[in-house]
C-alpha cells in the first residue's frame, strides 16, 4: 500500500530531510585524507541528535540479530552500499559514498552523497557525475501522468549510455512515515509500468551505478555490498515529493 502524504506531513518530512542535509554538510566539511569512517559517522550523528532527530539506520531493522550498528552507511571505492563505519582511514583518491537517514517526530528523510577525497581521480569523478545525472533524469520523470518505471527507465538509460551498469538488487523506495515504504523504485526497467505517480507521493530515488559490471557480492559482515569485479561504484540519493507543480527535492537544503 502506498501512503500519500498531505501538506502538513510533507512539512514534517521536509524538516527531517533538512537535518539529513545538515548532517551531509558536516560530513562533507570534515572529509579529508586520514580521517576514519567512524569519525565521520560520529560527526553526522552529533548533527542529527543536536537537531532533535534520530539516526534511523542505527539498530535497523529492529529485532534483527545483526542490526546496522551506525548512523551512516559509508561505502568506499568498490563498496556499493551499506559499508559499516570503522577505523578505516580515507585514502587520497578514494570514492566515498555516505548514506544518511534521520527521523524526527516520526517522519523520515533519506539522502546519499558520493565524493572523491584528496587527489583528483578522473574515473571516479566521471562516475559520480553520471550517477548524479541519473538521479536528475529520474526526477525529471517523477511527474503526474507517469508511472514509477518511467523514473527507472530514465536512470538506466543514462547510466548505460555512458558505458556504466546499474545495480539491480537494491532500489529506491517510498519514504516518510517509515524508512522504507511502498512503492519500490528500481533503477532499471521498461517504461510505463508500476504504480501511477500521485500527488503527495514521497520517494527516495537512489541510483547505484557501477563502473564495470552490475554483479554484486554480499560481504561476510552481513551488510557491505561490493562490486564483483572490484571496480568502482557510486551512489546518489534524495528524498523527493511529487506535486501538481512537479517534483520537489527535499534533502538539498
Ligand atoms: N539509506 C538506505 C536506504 O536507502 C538505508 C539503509 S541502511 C540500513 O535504504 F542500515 F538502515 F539498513
Ligand atoms: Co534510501
Amino acid at each position: 500500500m502506498i501512503a500519500l502524504k498531505n501538506d502538513k506531513e510533507i512539512q514534517k518530512i521536509k524538516e527531517a530531510s533538512h537535518i539529513v542535509f545538515l548532517a551531509h554538510e558536516a560530513v562533507k566539511n570534515a572529509l579529508r585524507v586520514g580521517i576514519t569512517t567512524r569519525e565521520l559517522d560520529k560527526i553526522a550523528e552529533e548533527v542529527i541528535i543536536k537537531n532533535g532527530a534520530n539516526p534511523s539506520c542505527k539498530g535497523y531493522p529492529k529485532g534483527s540479530k545483526n542490526p546496522f550498528p551506525a548512523t551512516c552507511c559509508i561505502s568506499i571505492n568498490d563498496e556499493i552500499i551499506h559499508g559499516i563505519p570503522s577505523n578505516r582511514k580515507i585514502c587520497s583518491g578514494d570514492l566515498v559514498s555516505v548514506d544518511i537517514v534521520a527521523d524526527k517526530d516520526g517522519y523520515f528523510g533519506d539522502a546519499t552523497r558520493s565524493y572523491v577525497v584528496g587527489e583528483r581521480n578522473e574515473e571516479a569523478e566521471k562516475l559520480i557525475k553520471v550517477t548524479e545525472e541519473c538521479f536528475w533524469e529520474g526526477v525529471k520523470n517523477a511527474v503526474l501522468g507517469n508511472r514509477i518505471s518511467d523514473i527507472s527507465y530514465a536512470i538506466q538509460k543514462h547510466a548505460e549510455q555512458n558505458g556504466y551498469s546499474v545495480v539491480r538488487e537494491f532500489q529506491g523506495h517510498g519514504v516518510g512515515f517509515e524508512m522504507h515504504e511502498d512503492p519500490g523504485v528500481p533503477n532499471f526497467g521498461k517504461p510505463g509500468r508500476g504504480p501511477r505517480l500521485q500527488e503527495g507521493m514521497v520517494l527516495a530515488i537512489e541510483p547505484m551505478i557501477n563502473e564495470g559490471k552490475r554483479d554484486i557480492i554480499e560481504n561476510d559482515d552481513g551488510w557491505t555490498i561490493t562490486t564483483k569485479d572490484g571496480k568502482l561504484s557510486a551512489h546518489y540519493e534524495n528524498t523527493i515529493v511529487v506535486t501538481r507543480e512537479g517534483p520537489q527535492v527535499l534533502t538539498l537544503g
